[in-house]
């Protein structure tokens, strides 16, 4: 090697002649090689679509300051293929743009690449338009599915292999699938998902599996020939993980993959914590035992957008907007006793030589003056700007080719119905605002498992039914479809047919749209007081205080209003449902506002109530606060 490279020499650069970086598992030894010398590493998860693009370097650097010397994200499919062919790689999505921010940081990357991710997101990663695919078969070696799969990874691959740490890139692992042996046992599937990624990456490239710590996972989750590692948290016997690992994997590193330093997160339930010292405890044993060690979430940020899950199916509950997690780094950026204890801890087993007296621990936060919301347009002003359906039954959210957002179904009653009659929605997903004649009747949800309605209605009355997508399941249950799935009978056996049924996706692009439309004075709506419960729009131009060093990271907090979204200068800042709790406000990060006079435009879609209701004087206010609260009451 030695002598063909200065035989090359002569001939080439002196680069050319350096072999590239080498990332290797020592299996012998029960160890990684870096460039042929023993290594560990200390790394946390971020994922860069719940960061806002313009803070990954901040946070990516705050990382960094904290000892750590990789950092690990999942891909999330469903981003970058948001319709089949069509791909996203810009602004938010510029995954290559992350990747190399963190080579900036000197810090490693750990790439999960999936395609199935969980994470807590919609149809845990998959884009939705898989599921229009009749009895397509996720996570199996069904071709319907695999497909559309190797498409996409023969899209994404190329775009990783030149950041591989071969290739003097940062990447030094990659992922296939994501905890697998929890789901299924198709081994076809995962073999194939590795030769794959093998003929796409390369032979050099480290893959390895993620699963729990347990023999039934790891009988399934285990793919041949690629690296086995496990994931758990603090309390857990580290000496009988590792030895559940060693049954599986003879010889290799002891990799914990998802160490949790908090856990997810329900509407409706309490904010889950894990304390700084089991955590740290457990840590050092991990660390102890010479294992390398992913931290799940290190920074876990927010789900904007409509991307936050589900999970449960039959017990369904849909997740927080906030992915704060109770993580060392919180949902904006700051620094928590558990970041500090952390890196307390590393320096003990990583010694290295940042200088992180300049790390800021807490960044500054603005308030300001409450902000008048003014009434638009209830829902039903708005429907000729949506596209419509006609069809026989009721069609899901797929069928109807929506990802996110609402869907109104409509029908007339043709017939004489009891008074009252009920009004039955059985395969309901998620939640349902009932209308008869355009007043409201009730909300359905299938979180409570309500999904009978006592109504008051008669032949020719107008049956309007508003449904929520509140997020597909992220784990288990994730190939089921949204809106309404199956009929809609009166009284369990009058069927109601010949339906007509609105998209509403409020993606940021149709929003803006009809805002814009809906702002013009000729179509100008008036609030009525029989808009009662109607799901209506509000709107708010205003101006930040002259301050300079505005726009600061601050939180929305809606009191006073029910359940809706929040739009901010065209970012969807996501669901606010402060009366369920335990998440009373939501993020609006410094970035997403503008400087300039009048050149702020928020818009709330609410669902159940607004402040207007009561009082048709009020001003209608919502507030951006300092204090951010996401472990506050709940209800139950
Ligand atoms: C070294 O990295 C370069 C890109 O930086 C790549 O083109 C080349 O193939 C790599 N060499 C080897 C031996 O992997
Ligand atoms: C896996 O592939 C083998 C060989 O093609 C086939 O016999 C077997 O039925 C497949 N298993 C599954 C679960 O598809
Ligand atoms: C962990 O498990 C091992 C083996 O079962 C046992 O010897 C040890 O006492 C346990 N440690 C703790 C802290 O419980
Ligand atoms: C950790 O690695 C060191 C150095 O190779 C070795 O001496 C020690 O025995 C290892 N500890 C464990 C628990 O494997
Ligand atoms: C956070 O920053 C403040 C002000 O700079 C400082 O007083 C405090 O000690 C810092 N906290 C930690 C845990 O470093
Ligand atoms: C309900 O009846 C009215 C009046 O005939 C009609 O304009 C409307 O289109 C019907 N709605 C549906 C959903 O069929
Ligand atoms: C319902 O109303 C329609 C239209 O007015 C009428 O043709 C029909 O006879 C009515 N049905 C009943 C049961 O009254
Ligand atoms: C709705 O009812 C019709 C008529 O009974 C039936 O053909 C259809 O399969 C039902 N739809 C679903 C999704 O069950
Ligand atoms: C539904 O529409 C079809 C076709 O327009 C019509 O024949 C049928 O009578 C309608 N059914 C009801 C219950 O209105
Ligand atoms: C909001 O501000 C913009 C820019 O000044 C203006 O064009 C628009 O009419 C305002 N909208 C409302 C509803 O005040
Ligand atoms: C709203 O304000 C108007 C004008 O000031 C007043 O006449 C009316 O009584 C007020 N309504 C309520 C419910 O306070
Ligand atoms: C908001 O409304 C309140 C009460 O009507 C009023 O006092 C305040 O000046 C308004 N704020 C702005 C920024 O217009």
């Amino acid at each position: 090697m030695l002598t063909k490279c200065l035989l090359l020499l002569v001939f080439v650069t002196a680069v050319a002649c350096f072999p590239n970086g080498t990332f290797t598992v020592d299996y012998k030894n029960n160890q990684f090689l870096k460039n042929g010398q023993p290594f560990r590493y200390v790394s946390g998860s971020i994922h860069y679509f719940r960061v806002p693009q313009p803070y990954w370097q901040d946070r990516l650097h705050k990382m960094r300051l904290g000892g750590l010397n990789a950092i690990q994200t999942y891909v999330e499919w469903s981003s970058h293929e948001p319709s089949p062919g069509h791909y996203d790689f810009e602004g938010q999505n510029n995954l290559v743009e992350f990747i190399n921010l963190a080579q900036k940081e000197d810090l490693l990357v750990i790439l999960r690449v999936g395609p199935y991710i969980c994470a807590e997101r919609d149809m845990g990663g998959f884009p939705y338009w898989l599921l229009r695919t009749p009895n397509i078969k996720l996570r199996t070696s069904d071709p319907n599915y695999l497909t559309p799969v190797d498409r996409w990874l023969e899209i994404l691959l190329p775009k990783i292999r030149p950041l591989l740490y071969e290739n003097g890139g940062p990447i030094i692992m990659v992922q296939i699938e994501n905890e697998y042996g929890s789901y299924g046992c198709d081994l076809n599937y995962t073999s194939h998902l590795r030769d794959k990624f093998r003929e796409m990456l390369g032979h050099q490239v480290v893959l390895f599996t993620t699963d729990g710590n347990g023999d039934g996972y790891l009988r399934c989750g285990r793919i041949p020939d690629v690296l086995t590692t496990i994931d758990f948290g603090s309390g857990t016997n580290v000496t009988e993980a590792k030895a559940i690992l060693y049954r599986h994997q003879e010889f290799g590193p002891f990799v914990n993959s998802e160490y949790y330093s908090g856990w997810l997160d329900y509407w409706q339930s309490p904010f889950v914590q894990v304390a700084v010292n089991p955590f740290i405890q457990t840590l050092q044993q991990l660390l102890d035992h010479n294992a390398s060690v992913n931290i799940y979430m290190y920074h876990g940020g927010t789900n904007f957008d409509f991307k936050a899950s589900g999970n449960g199916g039959n017990n369904y509950q849909p997740t927080l907007t906030s992915y704060d997690y109770d993580a060392p780094i919180n949902e904006a950026g700051d620094l928590t006793d558990k970041y500090y204890a952390i890196q307390k801890l590393i320096k003990q087993y990583l010694p290295d030589t940042i200088d992180d007296r300049n790390v800021k621990n807490v960044s500054s936060k603005m308030s300001l003056p409450p902000v008048n919301m003014t009434f638009l347009a209830t829902i039903f002003d708005m429907l000729p700007w949506f596209v419509k359906i006609h069809s026989k039954y009721p069609l899901t959210f797929e069928q109807a080719n929506q990802a996110y957002g609402f869907i109104l179904y409509q029908t007339n009653i043709t017939f004489q119905p009891t008074n009252p009659a009920v009004l039955a929605i059985p395969g309901l997903r998620d939640r349902a605002h009932v209308f008869v004649d355009r007043r409201f009747a009730g909300i359905l949800s299938r979180t409570q498992k309500y999904f009978d309605l006592s109504i008051l209605t008669h032949n020719g009355s107008e049956l309007s039914i508003l449904v929520e997508n509140q997020g597909r399941c992220s784990f288990s249950c994730f190939s089921e479809q949204r809106g309404i799935i199956g009929n809609v009978t009166i009284n369990k056996k009058h069927l109601l047919v010949n339906w007509t049924i609105y998209r509403i996706p409020f993606q940021e692009h149709s929003f803006t749209e009809i805002i814009t439309q809906l702002s013009q004075p000729k179509t100008k709506f008036r609030f009525a007081s029989s808009h009662y419960r109607i799901p209506s729009i509000y709107y708010a131009n205003f101006t930040l205080p002259n301050v300079p060093e505005y726009p600061l990271d601050t939180f929305l907090r809606t009191d006073g209003w029910g359940k809706g979204i929040a739009v901010l200068n065209g970012h969807n800042l996501g669901r606010y449902w402060p009366v369920a709790g335990p998440q009373i406000t939501i993020y609006a990060p410094g970035p997403y506002f503008n400087e300039a006079p009048d050149s702020n435009q928020l818009f709330v879609f609410e669902l159940d109530e607004s402040p207007y209701w009561n009082d048709p004087n009020n001003s209608c206010q919502v507030q951006f606060v300092k204090q951010h609260i996401v472990n506050g009451a709940y209800a139950h």
